[in-house]
């Protein structure tokens, strides 16, 4: 999928700006900005749902107006908030879906394949008024993958889902991009699911696009300067690690110990620390950075100076 300048404007709403994305053929790709940056603007335009204000859009080397409807039927998508029929069984619905998309046989079958796969095969026979907000989520899944599509669009798939059932369709997903080598688009403002599942981010900010790399790039390129320390008597290293001249901050909070070095300082606070946990055998319980890669990422792509500002963009 590529996008050339893709811009639309609400009235005289700017919402997305310029937006050139491309998202490579296999793995997922995580589509992360804040509420409101422009995610699903930009996605309902990927499915021809939203007519862009100008800029082009290819996908399967094609371009979308050219071609909607053979497009299309190569596309899976679930929605930010998805529509069941509300008095249909939840197997019908799927079934009726399927049929739309042009699945002719076994609709059965892939049909309660698909909501199995998901986790919510036991609901089959429910009508989908019963269900849970996480359980309609799960059966949008199973909605978009029902017609075996190349590539998946999933507008936040996992807002409505407890964290154990967000790794779980996490997981699922990987599972379908390793070994059907379907490629899944993926927004979300959820960063700690992101980072450990996509293979490329690209984030979006006020609807133009501040960065975009595989992750890997991201994990080698960060570096840090805020450590939390564990050990078994804080307030004795806290006081000896006070006096060290290169910290931009350090504080004590709940048995842990959270400094901030100064830039370039990193290799010789880590020396130190090492030194001092040897000579007074602490037990070292814990040494980490503060941020995960991807949170350092997104708080300098957004600008983002401190931890209060951090809290009103992510959950
Ligand atoms: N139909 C609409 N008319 C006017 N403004 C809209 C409409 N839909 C979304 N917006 C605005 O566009 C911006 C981007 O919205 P959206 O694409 O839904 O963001 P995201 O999915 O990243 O949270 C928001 O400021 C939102 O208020
Ligand atoms: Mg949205």
């Amino acid at each position: 999928m590529e996008t050339q300048n893709l811009v639309k404007f609400y009235g005289k709403k700017s919402v997305v700006h310029d937006l050139n994305l491309k998202v490579p053929k296999g793995g997922i790709y995580g589509f992360l900005g804040p509420n409101g940056a422009g995610k699903s603007t930009t996605i309902k335009m990927l499915l021809g749902l939203l007519r862009p204000t100008s800029g082009r859009i290819f996908l399967f080397n094609s371009e979308l107006r050219n071609n909607k409807i053979e497009i299309m039927s190569r596309i899976g998508y679930l929605p930010e908030n998805p529509i069941l029929y509300e008095q249909m069984t939840v197997i019908n619905f799927i079934k009726y879906l399927a049929r739309l998309h042009g699945v002719r046989n076994n609709l059965y079958q892939r049909s309660l394949e698909m909501l199995d796969f998901f986790g919510v095969g036991r609901h089959a026979f429910s009508e989908c008024r019963e269900l849970s907000a996480g359980q309609r989520q799960r059966v949008g899944l199973a909605q978009a993958f029902v017609h075996d599509p190349e590539f998946i669009i999933l507008d936040e798939p996992t807002t409505n889902l407890d964290p154990l059932g967000r790794l779980q369709i996490f997981e699922k997903l990987r599972e379908l991009v390793e070994e059907e080598g379907k490629t899944v688009f993926v927004s979300s403002h959820i960063l700690q699911e992101v980072e450990r599942l996509c293979d490329q981010i690209g984030i979006i900010d006020q609807g133009k696009l501040v960065t975009s790399k595989p992750l890997g790039d991201i994990i080698s390129q960060t570096t840090d300067h805020e450590f939390v320390i564990v050990v078994d008597r804080p307030q004795q290293l806290f006081s000896q690690l006070q006096i060290l001249p290169y910290f931009n901050g350090i504080r004590e909070k709940e048995f842990q110990i959270i400094v901030n070095v100064e830039d370039g300082k990193t290799d010789q606070f880590i020396e130190e620390l090492l030194q001092l946990i040897l000579k007074d055998k602490y037990h070292l319980k814990s040494f980490k950075p503060l941020y995960m890669p991807i949170e350092k990422v997104f708080i300098d792509a957004l600008g983002i100076r401190s931890t209060r500002e951090l809290e009103n963009v992510t959950e």
